[in-house]
C-alpha cells in the first residue's frame, strides 16, 4: 500500500509518500523557522496561515519526487494530534480532503506514536518490543514499543520537556529561537564541567524534571551578570547539555534493563542531538544493548514518519471518518484499540 502523509502540527508543513514496502519515496518539509524567529517562538496563528500556503503547491511536487500518481494511492494519514489546534486543522482538512476526492481510505495520526515509528521507518528490520526515548519540544517520555498501535509509556517529564528546556535556556543565553540545535553546536566548543548544574531525580523511577535545571542556569547567568565578566556561554551550554543528556542517557538504560529490552531507540526533534546520539549509542554498546536512530530529518517534524505510521495503521484495518477533529492534547494511552 502506497500512502501520503501530511503533517502540519507545529511549524513546519511536510508532505511524504511512503512505497508498498514501506520504503520513504518522498519526504518535504518546508520549516516556517525564519517566519518565527522574530517573534522567538511559534505564533500559532502565524503558523496555520504558512501551512495553508505552503501545502497547495507541495501536493503535485512530493508525488512528482515520489513517481506517483493519485491512482497508485491506497491510503491517506495526516496528523490528528497533539500540537496546535489551527495548524493540525490545515493538514488535518487537506488529508480528508484529498481522500474524499480521490475516494481514499484516511486516517488521523497521533504525531508522538509517529516519532516513535521513525525508527521503524528508518530502519524496517526494528525488533518489536522496542524502547524507544522518545524528546520533543513538548514531550520527555519512555515507551515500550509493541506495535503500531501498541505503545505504553513507562515514565514521562513531570514539568519541561528536554526541547522545551534547551529553547529556554537558549532564550535565556540570547541565542534566538530555536534554541536546541544553537546550544547543541555552541555546546560542543565548551567545557560540560565548568558549572555543577543538579540532576533531578524523581519519586518514580522513570520519571524527568528539568525544571529545576533549567532555574539552576538561570541562577548562574543572573550571578555571571552581577559579576559584569563576558558570559561564558559555550562552557553554560556544553555543562546544561551534559546535565540533560547525563540522565536521559542514565533513565533510559534503566527502563531498558527493567523491562528487558535489548533493543533501544531514541525519537522526536532533540534525538537530533549529536551528544545525545553518541552518549546513549556508547551506554547501549557497553551494555551489550542493541542502539539505533533514525537519521536527523526523521527526528524532528516530518510527513514521512506520519506517512509510515498511517501505513501501519491503515493495515492493522484503522478507518477514520472525515467527522474527526484535531486533537491538541492526545495521550499516548488514548490511541484507541483496533476496531
Ligand atoms: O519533534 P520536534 O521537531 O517538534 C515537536 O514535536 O516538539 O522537536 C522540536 C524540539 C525543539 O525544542 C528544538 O529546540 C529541539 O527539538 N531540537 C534540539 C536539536 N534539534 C532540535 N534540541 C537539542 N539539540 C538539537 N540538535
Ligand atoms: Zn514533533
Amino acid at each position: 500500500m502506497i500512502v501520503l502523509g501530511f503533517e502540519s502540527s507545529c511549524d513546519e508543513t511536510s508532505l511524504a509518500v511512503v512505497g508498498p514496502d514501506g520504503r520513504i519515496l518522498a519526504n518535504l518539509i518546508a520549516s516556517q523557522v525564519d517566519l518565527h524567529a522574530r517573534y522567538g517562538g511559534v505564533v500559532p496563528e502565524v503558523a496555520s496561515r504558512r501551512h495553508v500556503e505552503a501545502l497547495g503547491p507541495m501536493l503535485d511536487e512530493v508525488l512528482a519526487v515520489a513517481g506517483v500518481g493519485w491512482s497508485d494511492l491506497g491510503g491517506i494519514a495526516a496528523t490528528r494530534g497533539p500540537g496546535l489546534a489551527g495548524a493540525l486543522l490545515v493538514g488535518l482538512m487537506a488529508g480528508k480532503a484529498v481522500a474524499f476526492a480521490h475516494g481514499l481510505p484516511f486516517v488521523g495520526v497521533h504525531h508522538l506514536a509517529a516519532h516513535v515509528w521513525a525508527n521503524v521507518a528508518a530502519h524496517p528490520d526494528t525488533p518489536l518490543p522496542f524502547l524507544c526515548l522518545l524528546v520533543s519540544g513538548g514531550h520527555t517520555t519512555l515507551v515500550r514499543v509493541s506495535g503500531p498501535s501498541a505503545m505504553v509509556e513507562l515514565g514521562r517529564t513531570q514539568d519541561d520537556a528536554a526541547g522545551e528546556a534547551y529553547d529556554k535556556v537558549g532564550r535565556l543565553l540570547g541565542l534566538g529561537y530555536p534554541g536546541g540545535p544553537r546550544v547543541d553546536r555552541l555546546a560542543r566548543e565548551g567545557n560540560p564541567s565548568a558549572f555543577a548544574l543538579p540532576r533531578a531525580r524523581m519519586d518514580h523511577p522513570l520519571d524527568f524534571s528539568f525544571s529545576g535545571l533549567k532555574t539552576a542556569v538561570r541562577r548562574t547567568v543572573e550571578r555571571w551578570e552581577l559579576a559584569d565578566g563576558p558570559l561564558p556561554v559555550a562552557d553554560i551550554c556544553a555543562s546544561f547539555q551534559e546535565a540533560v543528556v547525563e540522565v536521559l542517557v542514565a533513565r533510559t538504560i534503566e527502563a531498558a534493563e527493567a523491562e528487558g529490552l535489548e533493543h533501544v531507540a531514541i525519537a522526536g526533534g532533540v534525538a537530533a542531538n549529536r551528544a545525545l546520539r553518541a552518549r546513549m549509542a556508547e551506554a547501549c554498546a557497553s551494555r551489550g544493548l542493541v542502539f539505533a536512530c533514525p537519521p536527523l530529518d526523521l527526528c524532528t517534524d516530518n510527513a514521512a514518519m506520519v506517512a509510515a505510521l498511517g501505513r501501519a495503521w491503515l493495515l492493522e484495518g484503522r478507518r477514520d471518518d472525515f467527522g474527526i477533529a484535531p486533537r491538541t492534547r492526545w495521550p499516548l494511552a488514548e490511541i484507541l484499540p483496533l476496531p
